[in-house]
């Protein structure tokens, strides 16, 4: 098992698989886009490597993320091999997705041994999706949460809190992600990448929610931040996810693995550990992973503070 020095067990991985996004979104990639250059990227083999490392020094979750996760050539087949550490030591492979082209690959994921998948979706009418994600088409990620849904696959949809859309998303987002089988979970926005738009906090659309809504506590917890209600009227599930005013560092329990092979010990963290020399000149890549769980600080240090776009350091 792997403890740090806050005595925390470091049991979730976060993978991103590349940098590269389709889409634009205002509080991620909306200011200007740099991707870094293809040779620094990790090849799909030495993320197998790195992976199964971590997962041999006592990781227990692994998600994929991004960029966009299914931008990255041979996703599908990598998923499945990732899926087979499940017999030694794997509990759960999960991917975050934006969904513009999951339609085309949620059976496959669903085959590969993906279980869950969160998909970001912070408007449904096609103008507001249209202007948070800087041009994207909302109905392909319609059709494609639809898709995951009836592939068996468990879909919770992340929507951010942002100040002139969430108040107005929100009712319909509840209702449409009740018909169609999906948690719904509300993020407050953390102050990286691209200008961003302001906050809404979430106790006060708690608040909000709770005048035409009858919310439930829930006692759902998945690995992650989120706390949940159920929604009478819908009987899904809502979380909330407040990294600003609720911070969880303290019960933080994840390392972060970027596309270039860099180790986040900690998402708002401006240094990290790079693993390419080990993966690629053969180091003692158990000992570089030991070192970035040594690096883990206690509490986000100067959070909120980095400006590094979470399509990077993985969403
Ligand atoms: P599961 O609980 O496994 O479903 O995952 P998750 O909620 O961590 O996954 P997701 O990729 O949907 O991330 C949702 C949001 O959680 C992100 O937008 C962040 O706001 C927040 N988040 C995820 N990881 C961290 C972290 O390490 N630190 C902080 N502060 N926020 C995080
Ligand atoms: N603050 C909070 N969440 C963010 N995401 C992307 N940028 C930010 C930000 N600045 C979210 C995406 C996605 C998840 C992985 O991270 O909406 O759902
Ligand atoms: Fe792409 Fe996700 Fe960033 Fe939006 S939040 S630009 S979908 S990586």
């Amino acid at each position: 098992m792997l403890i740090d020095p806050a005595g925390r067990p470091i049991s979730y991985l976060r993978l991103s698989v590349t940098d590269r996004c389709d889409l634009r979104c205002v509080y991620c990639l909306g200011g200007a886009v740099r991707f870094v250059p293809r040779a620094q990227i990790l090849s799909l083999e030495e993320i197998e490597r790195a992976a199964a490392a971590l997962i041999g020094l006592g990781i227990r979750r692994l998600r994929l993320t991004g960029g966009e996760p299914l931008l990255r050539r041979g996703l599908v087949g990598l998923a499945g091999r990732l899926a087979a550490h499940r017999g030694g030591g794997l509990d759960e492979l999960t991917l975050t997705t934006n969904g513009t082209r999951l339609a085309e690959h949620a059976a496959a994921l669903a085959a590969a041994g993906v279980g869950r998948i969160n998909v970001s979706l912070d408007a449904l009418s096609p103008d507001s999706y249209r202007r948070v994600t800087g041009g994207g088409r909302v109905a392909p990620v319609l059709e494609g949460i639809a898709a995951a849904r009836a592939a068996g696959l468990a879909v919770r949809v992340n929507a951010l809190a942002l100040r002139g859309l969430i108040e107005t998303e929100i009712d319909s987002l509840l209702a449409w992600c009740g018909g169609h089988g999906c948690d719904l979970a509300v993020i407050e926005p953390m102050p990286f990448g691209g200008p961003g738009l302001a906050p809404v906090p979430l106790a006060e659309l708690r608040r909000s929610l709770e005048q035409r809504w009858t919310l439930r506590p829930d006692p759902f917890r998945s690995a992650g931040p989120a706390r949940y209600v159920t929604v009478a009227e819908t009987g899904g599930r809502l979380g909330f996810i407040a990294p600003i005013s609720h911070g969880f560092c303290a019960g933080c329990n994840r390392l972060r693995l970027t596309a270039t092979g860099a180790l986040f010990p900690c998402l708002a963290a401006e240094s990290s550990i790079d693993l390419r020399p080990a993966l690629r000149e053969g180091g003692d890549l158990t000992a570089t992973i030991r070192a970035a769980i040594a690096a883990k600080p206690a509490a986000a240090p100067g959070w909120p503070g980095s400006r590094r776009a979470l399509n990077l350091t993985g969403g």
